[in-house]
């Protein structure tokens, strides 16, 4: 029984650092455990421009400790008046990695998202020239679709007829919920991916509705039924290179998710790693964290893997996390997976 495991220094590939004070806070976690992460543009007000982007990346480089090797990886939140040219300059200067597409409403902040892709197609031709990844909040928002479907019906409503339509954009599926979502990800070829985040690797629907409601693991795509969640988690530890970490950590303070209309984010940062290596354990593949964690996402975004390494270890007893991270006034509610974790993280440098 492996018990002691190295890997290559993680990346995070889709990851919310927020702003202000909360980015001070919770910056730390990730840069302490990760090599590079994909940000996300969705603030407020969204990271539309380059030159948004630019500043962006200072203020998170302002907030990563000394000591911490981290890079963020910035991108852009596509909205119907996204202007190609600023897209594709800002990638030529190798700022920008990536570029968002939120459904407009289908999530925090997404009011400035895209209603119909078709709006967009000018600006997603000149990405995939250029090679630059398309991001895909994969959701309908219509009000007619049930919440539990809608990533299947994106992807037989949108995502699809967009890949044929443009079959050289390279898409990233983000934070696949269902097995359709894991299915469609391994049909796909190189120019398709999928992120799987730590929480939906863990948590089904019951643990937001069972015995009270649990506003701290609602996020969005909300968990799904039992089955999808073992087949994401099939997904994780096949070794298939499609397939990646991307742990959606989306801090709120506590007191907006425990709120009548408590906001979708769960805040997985600090412990993400402890977490994986027991969900990998239990899969009895521990060999295939450091393909999903280190080095598929970086394949994919074709930059070489941290020289860094991470060791795994694991104690007899359990590896203490805060419950909560302290931001201003305010606290973070970090991830609870629901059983003590053992798995100790160790950057190695
Ligand atoms: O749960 C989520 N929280 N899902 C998203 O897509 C956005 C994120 C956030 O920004 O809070
Ligand atoms: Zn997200």
């Amino acid at each position: 029984m492996t018990t002691d495991l190295t890997i290559t220094r993680p990346d995070d590939m889709h990851l919310h650092l927020r702003d202000g004070d909360m980015l001070k806070a919770v910056t730390p976690h990730t840069s302490a455990d990760f090599g590079r992460a994909i940000i996300m543009p969705n603030l407020v007000p969204p990271v539309v421009h380059t030159e948004q982007a630019r500043a962006y990346r200072e203020r998170i480089m302002a907030a990563v400790p000394a000591g911490h090797a981290f890079e963020p990886m910035m991108t852009l939140y596509l909205t119907e008046s996204t202007e190609a040219d600023d897209v594709i300059a800002g990638a030529k200067d190798g700022l920008i990695k990536a570029v968002k597409l939120y459904p407009a409403g289908a999530t925090t902040n997404s009011s400035s998202g895209v209603r119909d892709v078709s709006k967009v197609m000018p600006v997603l031709e000149k990405m995939a020239d250029a090679g630059l990844p398309l991001l895909v909040h994969g959701e309908v928002t219509n009000a007619e679709i049930d919440i539990f479907d809608r990533e299947k019906v994106f992807i037989e409503t949108v995502l699809d007829p967009l890949r044929q339509a443009l079959p050289e954009l390279r898409v990233v599926m983000e934070h696949i919920t269902t097995k359709d979502g894991a299915d469609y990800a391994a049909a796909g070829n190189e120019n398709l991916a999928a992120t799987i985040t730590t929480h939906h690797l863990i948590i089904n629907r019951n643990h937001i509705l069972v015995g009270g409601i649990k506003p701290h693991y609602y996020c969005l795509p909300v968990a799904k039924r039992e089955e999808h969640r073992l087949a994401l988690r099939a997904a994780a530890v096949s070794g298939d290179p499609r397939f990646f970490l991307g742990t959606d950590s989306a801090p709120h303070t506590t007191s907006a998710k425990e709120s009548a209309c408590g906001c979708a984010g769960i805040y997985s940062s600090i412990n993400t790693m402890s977490c994986l290596a027991q969900v990998f354990e239990e899969e009895g593949a521990l060999d295939k964290l450091e393909a999903f964690a280190s080095l598929n996402g970086a394949a994919f975004y074709g930059i070489q893997p941290n020289a860094q390494k991470m060791r795994l270890t694991k104690q007899d007893e359990p590896v203490s996390y805060p419950g909560t991270v302290v931001v201003g006034d305010e606290t973070v509610t970090v991830f609870d997976p629901g059983y003590p974790l053992h798995w100790k993280v160790e950057n190695l440098g």
